[in-house]
Parts: C-alpha cells; structure tokens; sequence
C-alpha cells in the first residue's frame, strides 16, 4: 500500500512576515496545495531567517515524531539573510539531492532565477525536509513538482515490508 495520508509541517522563514511586516502569502498558497492531495497540515509557523532558530525548530519538528514531511519555504537565495539551507544541511542526516535537482531543473523553464535557488533536500531519521523558495508562485511551483513522489519517499523511510512494489 502506498502511503496516502501525509502529515506535513511548515515551516515559512521570513524576516518581514515573522516581523508582521509583510502577510504571508506563502503558507495559505502551500497549506491548499497539501490539503487538496489529502495530506495533513499538522504544524505551520513563521520564524525569521537565523540559522539557529531555524536549526532549532526544524529538528524539535522533526524529533516529535508526528511528521513525515517538513517544507520550509523561503530563505533559499543569495541574500546574506538567506541561511535556509545551511539551517537544514546542521539538522539533516542524509541527503536527498534529486528532489532539489529536479526542482531546478523543472524550474528553469519557468525561469532562469531558478539557478539562484540553494534549496536542500535530506532525511532526518524518518523524517523528510525539503526547502521550497520563498514567493507563493515559486514555492507552489516547485512542491508541485516534488508532490508525485513524497508518497513513495515517506513510505521508503517507514520501511513498508511491500514498498518495492511501488519502483
Ligand atoms: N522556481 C520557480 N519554479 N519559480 C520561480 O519563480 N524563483 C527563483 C528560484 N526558484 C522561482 C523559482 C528565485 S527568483 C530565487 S531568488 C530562488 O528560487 C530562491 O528563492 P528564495 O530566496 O525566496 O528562497
């Protein structure tokens, strides 16, 4: 049996909408796509863009023991505030390079830009997170093209006895 129901947390790293400055747009954007696939979203927060908060909430999230999938969005660029994937790379075990390399391969038809993305993709024990951009249409863009395959990926970590059967 595939893995169907998802629980996912989501974590949006920004400075402005931590600050109130700026709505996140991005979570409500993100939220719809997981719900419209039947997942569950079982935590979401807006934290700023330092590394150690970041660290922090990503392994107590993944440590919890009650999420399959955790998606950051933003924090990804060149910007000396972005440190998302630095945060992820302290916290992660394993990496998973092919869920980041598809989405900037994917990406750059949409546009070059995709390039400037240092999104990171890894497994903290069973626990998979995956940085998605920080714009609603960019990090939308790109879970679309992960979606397919976290099903599989979740129920590879899970170590389903039939999981082969879904290769
Ligand atoms: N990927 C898609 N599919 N669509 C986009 O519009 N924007 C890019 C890139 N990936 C984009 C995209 C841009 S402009 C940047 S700077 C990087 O993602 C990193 O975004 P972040 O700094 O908001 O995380």
């Amino acid at each position: 049996m595939a893995q169907n129901t998802l629980r996912i947390g989501l974590l949006i790293a920004s400075d402005r909408s931590a600050q109130g400055v700026r709505p996140d747009l991005t979570g409500p954007a993100l939220e719809e796509c997981i719900q419209s696939q039947g997942w569950i979203l079982i935590r979401r927060d807006v934290q700023p863009d330092d590394a150690a908060i970041l660290r922090e909430t990503l392994t107590a999230w993944a440590d919890r023991g009650d999420l399959d999938v955790i998606l950051t969005s933003g924090g990804t660029g060149f910007s000396p505030r972005d440190v998302t994937p630095e945060a992820t790379r302290a916290v992660i075990q394993r990496e998973a390079p092919g869920l980041a390399e598809a989405m900037r391969q994917a990406s750059q038809a949409v546009t070059p830009h995709a390039m400037l993305s240092r999104a990171v993709a890894g497994i903290r024990d069973r626990v998979l997170i995956v940085n998605l951009p920080g714009s609603p249409k960019a990090a939308v863009e790109n879970l679309q093209i992960i979606l397919p395959v976290l099903p599989h990926a979740v129920e590879l970590l899970h170590e389903e006895p039939d999981a082969e059967k879904h290769h």
